[in-house]
């Protein structure tokens, strides 16, 4: 093993250097032997071939649930022509490992790691998908929970069945002297569905640190053996053929009293030793970090040059910079943040509008003040702005986990609806109709041309609107993130193909942007990126280059017409003349001023 001298280096530093370590480390070491053996021969040809493609402009993701896009794996094997007509080159299939029966948080409480959900199918079906996929070009991602294990997972159940060795994975207390410490200083994850951040558990008399709900127990990661366990895990499901792997909720991993309990520093090691571990077992597939928390604290889990931590990393921020733009008609933030970090060379980000969670209000807030708004009242604007609570508002938004001690909220809701769609056809307003798909494909421009993979959320190809039958299902009606995961329409779908349908309008702008971008090496996750003040508020610019040939891609969030000051433009061009991929029109940085249209988006190319 090429890392193994890093890798113990890091586990004594967490673990400490004594015998009973010394054996956790042993055992390490086995489960790695193990797993590189198992590696079967068509990873090993992978592994050696393609250990950058996350970098690749060909990239293009989506993202969906099996069982609400197609019933089952072997539907969806037979759906890839879906996929192949749009030009998704990646896809993120959303859990699917055994949960736990009934309520499961959309399969975020996992009864069982090494198997696959019996109503999706088998893991045969699951390994023939993976394969028919990949050699159609597309990767798979899959999501693998590791904060946390449902309650019906074997380790919880021997704790419940009072073997200490087991409780000893989880983190639990006879009384609540010590959970009531932590209440001070933790936050609520789910003030309103999970008050509080214990469990109380009679069968054992025990409190149990359950941060998302009380049928998800967080893993005690300072016992090493559950570092251990969890890389079993990791490395099993690598070795099914997936390309990606993504670590859901990662900043909860480390728990100590007196703090957040969020992104403390040994989480970073822990990463860090994922990250070695898998180079040296399954290079090929990339780990991709789920860490919707500050800016600052997002980025951290790149790691650095040095320290590669996950390779790819969920842009939160700029998604909420997109809907704030769009509330306030005003791309400044957006500005600031897109030149804020230098991503090591390692890391790349995945770019969304909208996917399966809700939207939380996490924004630079240094800059919002700077710009001479206050950061709480601005969060406010935005809560209410998109729940629908705020005059004027384009947006149909829910409130999600609404605080009544700080009126803190987040936001639930399509992209369609939160965009304008749903108000626009509810008031029979043609105009706004036409301003709310302006505003839907300019998001999906940006996404397509920011640095890093896209991702698309199933449905926002077809404008899918709120949906609110969840409410219907008694394990589902309980928590509102499910309005925006309805069954895929297939027979709305249809209308993509009818003009002037809003399905149309969008899929057809977002299925030709996916066709620029694969043929544009300035859109490669490893090009430079740089966003201009354009001295005009409304715009969003940014440019790319691959070796001389720049590209200048311009975003108008503001549904009047703008004009942008080139000679801004200028100072960092390489050349004068340029023309839209899209419409072909004419750029010449030496015209007075460029004139953008409401919510106009052009990607300019040297001519
Ligand atoms: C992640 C998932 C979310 C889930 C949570 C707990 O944030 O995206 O859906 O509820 O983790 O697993």
């Amino acid at each position: 093993m090429k890392n193994i001298d890093r890798l113990k280096n890091t586990y004594f530093k967490i673990y400490g250097n004594h015998l009973e370590v010394e054996q956790a480390f042993e055992n390490l070491q086995d489960i790695i032997t193990e797993a590189d053996k198992q590696r079967d021969n068509r990873l090993k040809e992978m592994d050696k071939k393609e250990s950058n493609w996350y970098f690749s402009n060909k990239m293009v993701g989506m993202t969906l649930y099996t069982d609400l896009f197609a019933g089952s794996f072997s539907k969806l094997s037979k759906k890839i022509d879906y996929f192949k007509e749009l030009g998704i080159t990646y896809l993120h299939l959303m859990p699917l490992l055994k949960p736990r029966e009934g309520e499961n948080d959309g399969g975020y409480a996992v009864e069982d790691y090494k198997n696959v959900d019996p109503l999706l199918g088998t893991l045969e079906e699951f390994e023939k998908l993976l394969k028919i996929y990949n050699k159609s070009g597309i990767k798979i991602c899959i999501d693998y929970v590791v904060n946390h294990v449902a309650k019906e997972h074997a380790w919880a159940q021997k704790a419940l069945n009072n073997e200490k060795q087991y409780q000893d994975m989880f983190i639990m207390f006879d009384d609540e002297t010590t959970p009531n410490l932590y209440n001070q200083t933790v936050p609520e994850v789910l003030p309103d569905k999970c008050p509080g951040n214990f469990t109380y558990y009679p069968e054992i008399d025990k409190y149990v640190f359950t941060s998302f709900s009380h049928f998800q127990w967080d893993l005690n990661f300072q016992n090493p053996y559950v570092f251990n366990g969890m890389v079993d895990n990791l490395l099993y499901l690598a070795n099914l053929g997936v390309n990606m792997i993504r670590l859901d909720a990662i900043p909860f991993m480390w728990k100590e009293i007196n703090t957040t309990c969020r992104n403390l520093e040994p989480i970073h090691d822990l990463m860090h030793m994922f990250y070695l571990i898998k180079e040296d077992v399954c290079p090929s597939c990339a780990l991709l970090g789920e860490a919707i928390v500050e800016p600052e604290q997002i980025v951290s889990y790149f790691g650095d040059n040095h320290q590669t931590e996950c390779e790819v990393m969920y842009n939160a921020n700029l998604m909420v910079d997109i809907y704030n733009s769009f509330a306030s008609r005003d791309a400044r933030l957006m500005t600031i943040d897109a030149n804020r970090f230098q991503l090591p060379k390692k890391g790349t980000w995945m770019n969304y509008v909208r996917c399966h969670d809700d939207i939380g209000w996490g924004f630079n807030e240094q800059a919002v003040a700077e710009l001479g708004f206050d950061p709480h009242a601005h969060k406010q604007f935005l809560i209410q702005f998109y729940g629908n609570n705020f005059h004027d508002t384009f947006s149909k938004g829910e409130y999600y986990q609404y605080n009544p001690k700080n009126q803190d909220a987040r936001t639930n809701g399509t992209l369609a609806s939160l965009l304008g769609l749903e108000k626009a056809i509810d008031e029979k307003r043609e105009y706004k109709r036409y301003e709310s798909i302006r505003r839907i494909n300019l998001a999906h421009a940006l996404i397509m041309s920011y640095k890093g993979i896209p991702l698309i959320y199933s449905g926002d190809e077809i404008a899918t609107l709120n949906d609110q039958s969840y409410k219907e299902d008694p394990n589902k009606q309980k928590e509102g993130r499910w309005v925006h995961r309805p069954f895929f329409d297939w027979k709305r779908a249809k209308n993509k193909e009818i003009c002037d349908t809003n399905e149309y309008d969008v899929y057809q702008a977002l299925k030709e942007m996916i066709k620029q971008r694969k043929k544009l090496p300035q859109l490669h996750g490893q090009t430079e990126q740089y966003a201009i003040d354009t001295q005009n508020k409304h715009v969003f610019c940014f440019i790319r280059k691959h070796q001389s040939k720049t590209l200048i891609a311009m975003f108008n969030f503001s549904e009047m017409s703008q004009n942008v000051n080139v000679y801004a433009l200028r100072q960092f061009a390489t050349s004068s003349k340029y023309k839209d991929v899209f419409s072909n029109r004419s750029i010449n940085l030496y015209d007075e001023k460029i004139e953008l249209s409401p919510y106009e988006y052009l990607w300019c190319i040297q001519v």
